[in-house]
């Protein structure tokens, strides 16, 4: 026992003192020089160190000696919500087997926490951040779940929607009921001359679905700030109390073991009149606080941005190499170009796009992925598309009818998210597997479309594993799960098309992911051999050099990695036809690792319709 205090003493203490100052002094740039709070903060990060269990201190220690940990190779991800998958977290823990058949060791479950029955934005509206809710369990459940996870090499990652509460949460009952100092952790106007000056600023996040930045509460008489539906309150970060109690619900499921935190729509957090309230200074000092504050008191746990930004409002988010703010991000703007790249067979976008990113510093690292629970937003880079001869908007409007499937000649089957008249924008709802051509292949029965659609679902995966940073899966893409379109008759999803893709996970369908005939076989099989050739070289170590190279071909994207003297180049064709490249530079022979085909880079070769490969070098030549 008194060797335990000691080692609890030992740590935290050292690790305050060492980011005390910066902690303090960010503190006091956001809330001014008085100490009451920032003591208050500082009394409860000891007490939370105190009841952090000695596993998770070990986990911390070893963690600290390995800070790198996500970046390794083996990280592979997955995505779902808990009962769709599973029921709740018990029956989730069945079902650990299954993901490790899949290789998973991330595993983001959707939000658990209390939520209301109904208008709960697919539980982003949190009743109750420290309590998960009784439909998936208890919060002894997830420690439960985090433990055996932990010991089964899977690190649990769980959304924390710090910007805003549900309007039944319990302080914005109390501020409904007219108390004044829960009424201060929103943001409240008793009339419109605030919210009619915001509204001239700041955009909308869901024209169609929910129009407008402010709620109006009959019982407070007082319009709320919202900045996604009526029933999210966004919370006022202006109030020191609100930051406090929100980190002290993120140490408390630190502490049931939780290591990872999305941190959802963290861009959001700070409203400024006369801005559009989103990226603002504020909001870094707000990261960089809470990932001191993880340093000193859970230092195994990591962040990760939802930051579904303008690609270049993204690399803030990492901060500098000396002050860090999150550890990784989503890769949303090659997501987003991945798809853009398969429906106009064109790859030039992508590769400026991961050049921009490639160029960043080691500290940004990004959890790629081509699906999750949210629609496709078209953030593409305009100017880079302005450069190219591309329209913006007509880009835009041609990707998301294609992906609508309304296209002439599209093979997708998706569907519209807040299509905004007046601007013509749009995001896209669907499957991987659907966006596509799955789903019209097997409608129309072509045996041809269909090898084509399951060409474009691995050659959009193979992409996206050979990228840096490590990839993520949304569940029922491993078996390629069509979209569901039964949300259509359900009152409480039918308004949010993002219900198409997230339909419940089908246990029979999995039960032939060993039956290389059918779909789920294939598209299974296909995705364990990515993840098999990405640990099975040096060149997808966490320090391979990454970049993309000139196919001279637009239809093409290659990457190039290189590590130890060995050297991978991965090839991507785009086009629904057979191309040509030539890669000068390659001298000698390549070995595709997947089908064994040797090429000569040098010399050019052709690349089927859709075929991507990732070509080792034979022997070991010289190119430099
Ligand atoms: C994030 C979530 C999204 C949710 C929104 C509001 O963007 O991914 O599903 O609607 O935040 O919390």
């Amino acid at each position: 026992m008194i060797q335990e205090m000691r080692l609890c003493m030992g740590e935290y203490p050292d690790r305050f003192a060492k980011r005390k100052d910066e902690l303090e002094y960010l503190y006091r740039k956001l809330y001014g020089d008085g100490r009451w709070y920032l003591d208050q903060l500082e009394q409860e990060m000891a007490s939370f160190d105190a009841a952090r269990s000695m596993e998770l201190k070990e986990l911390d220690k070893r963690r600290e000696a390995n800070s790198g940990w996500y970046k390794d190779k083996h990280m592979l991800g997955v995505t779902m919500y808990v009962d769709l998958f599973a029921g709740n977290l018990l029956e989730l823990e069945e079902k650990i087997p299954y993901l490790k058949e899949m290789g998973v060791t991330y595993l983001h479950l959707m939000p658990i926490l209390k939520m209301p029955q109904t208008d709960n934005d697919g539980g982003y509206a949190v009743e109750d951040f420290n309590l998960v809710d009784s439909r998936f369990g208890s919060n002894g459940d997830l420690e439960n779940l985090t433990r055996t996870l932990r010991k089964q090499g899977i690190s649990l990652c769980l959304d924390f929607v710090m910007n805003h509460t549900s309007s039944s949460h319990e302080w914005a009952k109390l501020a409904q009921e007219g108390d004044k100092e829960f009424q201060l952790r929103y943001l409240c106007y008793p009339d419109r001359t605030i919210p009619d000056q915001f509204e001239k600023t700041v955009p909308q996040v869901f024209p169609g679905t929910a129009p407008g930045n402010f709620v109006w509460s009959e019982k407070m008489g007082m319009w709320v700030f919202k900045s996604f539906y009526p029933t999210q309150w966004d919370l006022n970060y202006r109030n020191p109390v609100v930051l406090n109690e929100m980190i002290y619900s993120m140490l408390r499921l630190s502490n049931l073991g939780v290591e990872v935190f999305r941190l959802d729509a963290v861009p959001y957090l700070w409203k400024e009149l006369g801005t559009t309230c989103r990226n603002l200074p504020q909001v870094h000092v707000i990261i960089r606080i809470i990932r001191l504050v993880l340093e000193c008191v859970c230092p195994s746990v990591i962040l990760k941005g939802e930051v579904v930004m303008a690609p270049g409002e993204l690399a803030a988010y990492f901060g500098t190499l000396e002050k860090p703010e999150c550890h990784l991000l989503y890769n949303v703007s090659t997501m987003v170009n991945l798809w853009a790249a398969m429906a106009s067979q064109d790859a030039r976008l992508l590769k400026f796009q991961i050049d921009d990113l490639l160029s960043l510093p080691s500290n940004c690292d990004f959890l790629n992925y081509l699906r999750c629970h949210d629609d496709i937003g078209w953030g593409l880079d305009e100017d880079k598309e302005r450069q190219l001869g591309i329209d913006p908007l007509g880009r835009k409007i041609f990707l998301y009818r294609f992906y609508e499937g309304k296209f002439p000649g599209s093979y997708a089957r998706g569907e519209l998210y807040n299509y905004d008249a007046i601007s013509q924008d749009a995001r896209s709802c669907g499957t991987t597997a659907s966006l596509c051509g799955v789903e019209a292949a097997l409608q129309s029965g072509d045996k041809a479309d269909l090898e084509m659609a399951l060409r474009r679902f691995m050659l959009l995966y193979s992409t996206m594993f050979s990228l840096r940073g490590f990839p993520m899966i949304s569940s029922g893409d491993e078996i390629g799960q069509l979209n569901d379109y039964s949300y259509k008759k359900d009152s409480g999803k039918r308004n949010d098309s993002r219900n198409l893709h997230r339909s419940g996970y089908d246990w029979r369908k999995a039960r032939l992911r060993h039956d290389l005939r059918t779909i789920e076989g294939k598209v299974w099989s296909g995705l364990e051999n990515l993840r098999e050739k990405r640990v099975s070289t040096v060149c997808f170590d966490s320090d391979a050099m990454v970049s993309t190279w000139d196919a001279q071909n637009s239809h093409v994207f290659a990457l190039r990695r290189m590590k130890d003297g060995k050297t991978l180049l991965v090839v991507s064709n785009f086009s629904d036809f057979e191309e040509q490249v030539k890669f000068a530079y390659f001298i000698g022979e390549y070995r595709d690792m997947f089908s064994g085909r040797l090429v000569t880079p040098g010399w050019g070769f052709t690349l089927k319709p859709l075929e991507y490969l990732w070509l080792e070098q034979v022997g070991d030549q010289k190119k430099e």
